[in-house]
């Protein structure tokens, strides 16, 4: 999408060879106009496709999870994060590994938002080692859901998410591809 790619241009901040900054318009100031015209694309690709529900996870994904929803007309499962085990039967929980920022998380579904009548549309920002999307498939399957596909904003091409999620047989609609990055620099796919 020529749009995220120029604000990734003008705005992001490439802090390494790995690590893109969006603070300005997605992880810390959010803009709501850029987000509502991401939304609209991930609408109008997943059109038709049987979707019934948009499941994210939180906090970054929830703003073109959100805005997704409502051109859908679907409602929005937000996937929390919770630093210990809570015992709770009305939970699914799986373990998720953040490479990027060196932490472990308790993913949490409650079993009264999600059901095996379930197709679900999951939606987040970055898509860097997979991890959390993978998490997000584990948690839905424990539901007995099944998945329309992943859309992301920013896929890091250079990492495995991407390789990974569609080794599982799902697709990946990424709104921006980046292939290369190195400080202060930027290539899209
Ligand atoms: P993965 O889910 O694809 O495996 O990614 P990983 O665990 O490596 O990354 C975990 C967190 O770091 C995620 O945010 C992800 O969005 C974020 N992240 C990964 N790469 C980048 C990057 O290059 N730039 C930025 N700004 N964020 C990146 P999170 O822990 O879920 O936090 P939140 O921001 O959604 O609250």
């Amino acid at each position: 999408m020529k749009l995220l790619e120029e604000k990734i241009l003008k705005e992001g901040r490439a802090v390494s060879e790995d690590i893109l900054r969006v603070d300005t318009f997605i992880n810390h100031q959010v803009d709501p106009e850029l987000m509502e015209k991401c939304a609209k694309d991930f609408a109008s690709h997943f059109k038709g496709k049987g979707v019934t529900k948009i499941v994210t996870i939180e906090s970054s994904g929830i703003s073109p999870a959100l805005l997704t929803a409502l051109e859908m007309g679907l409602k929005l499962v937000i996937l929390k994060k919770q630093p210990s085990k809570v015992l709770n039967d009305n939970l699914y929980q799986t373990m998720v590994t953040s490479f990027t920022k060196g932490t472990n998380y308790e993913l949490t579904l409650s079993k009264e938002v999600i059901s095996e009548d379930d197709h679900v549309l999951i939606i987040d920002d970055f898509l860097a080692n997979g991890e959390a999307v993978t998490g997000a498939v584990r948690l839905l399957r424990m539901a007995h859901a099944t998945i329309a596909g992943v859309g992301v904003l920013i896929e890091k091409s250079f990492q495995p998410g991407e390789e990974k999620i569609t080794d599982a047989g799902f697709e990946v609609y990424a709104l921006a591809r980046i292939g290369r990055m190195a400080k202060d620099s930027i290539e899209f796919e």
